[in-house]
């Protein structure tokens, strides 16, 4: 498995198991599912509901803790009164308790939404008492991460975005890279919208190599140097995800898929004030 190196000198693998819209039922079998094929960098979220089972299926699988790398988010906190630096350490404690770890390998925000400098704050403490090997964010534009950093002492060390052929991310990946931010990929799949999976410039070229549209997608991504966590629940398809660093994209078919980019978002726009009000007003216990 070929590994980056983030700005703190942590290694992360480059590929992992994403398990958002796993049910929490079916997420320990998926989960150890995943660690058995060969997965060694999990990714999940105080707000997928589903901690606990990826940490019933971390202690099930019996592999050594410091062979695994393991992401959470932390949701939206709502302090409007209180303290949300004190409101977000309470909450990494119950996602570390949930997981049954003493520490995380990467903790991020997950939305650039509410108090989040304070919450920065209180991520940049974890990381320095070694709770949190990593810390970074999420979905944030580069705006938004531009004057997190310069507002504040540690550099992110990852921005975890929405990066598929459809939204491909370049600029924001150059940016990122200026600043020492990794980019890593939610959705490398689009989840299968614009009909990913038969597009007729990525079959083509899976077909030239022999392999799925899938793996071409998630082998593009890996060849821009861009963190994957692809999702599925089927073994078939996990291990195919993970078969993928036995064949490399010619400069030609990269610049095919290039050519996919639509420069916008499949999913939802963090600046559209109604998703805003939306999202914040999610709760997590
Ligand atoms: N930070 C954020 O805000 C954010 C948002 C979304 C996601 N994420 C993270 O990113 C991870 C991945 O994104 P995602 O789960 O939204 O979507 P995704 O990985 O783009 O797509 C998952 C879909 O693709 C299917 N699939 C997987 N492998 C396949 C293959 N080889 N061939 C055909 N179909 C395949 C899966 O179906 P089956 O399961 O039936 O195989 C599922 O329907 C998440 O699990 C989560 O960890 C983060």
């Amino acid at each position: 498995m070929k590994n980056v190196t983030l700005n703190n000198g942590v290694e992360m693998p480059i590929l992992g198991f994403g398990v958002f819209q796993i049910p929490d039922e079916e997420t320990q079998a998926a989960v150890e599912a995943a660690l058995a094929i060969g997965y060694r960098h999990l990714d999940t979220a105080a707000s997928y509901g589903n901690e606990e089972a990826v940490g019933a299926a971390i202690k099930a699988s019996g592999i050594d803790r410091k062979d695994l790398f393991v992401t959470t988010k932390l949701w939206i906190q709502h302090a409007p009164t209180g303290s949300v630096q004190d409101d977000t350490k309470r909450s990494f404690e119950n996602s570390l308790r949930r997981l049954g770890l003493d520490y995380v390998d990467l903790y991020l925000i997950h939305q650039p939404l509410g108090d989040y400098y304070s919450e920065w704050r209180a991520l940049q403490d974890l990381n320095r008492e070694g709770a949190a090997r990593a810390i970074g964010v999420s979905n944030f534009h580069p705006d938004r991460l531009v004057d997190l950093i310069d507002h504040n002492e540690i550099v992110p060390a990852v921005n975890q975005i929405e990066t598929h052929p459809f939204h491909q991310r370049t600029a924001d990946q150059a940016l990122m890279r200026e600043r020492g931010v990794q980019i890593e990929s939610w959705g490398p799949f689009a989840e299968g919208r614009n009909n990913l999976f038969t597009d007729p410039i990525l079959t083509p070229i899976a077909e030239a190599h022999g392999r799925s549209v899938a793996q071409v997608v998630l082998r593009w991504l890996v060849q821009r140097e861009v963190v994957v966590i692809p999702k599925s629940v089927r073994p078939d398809r996990m291990a195919q995800n993970l078969d993928i660093f036995d064949f490399a994209l010619t400069e030609d078919e990269m610049h095919r898929i290039a050519t996919l980019d639509t420069g916008t978002s499949l999913f939802f726009d963090h600046r559209d004030p109604a998703m805003v009000s939306w999202l914040g007003g999610r709760r997590i216990s």
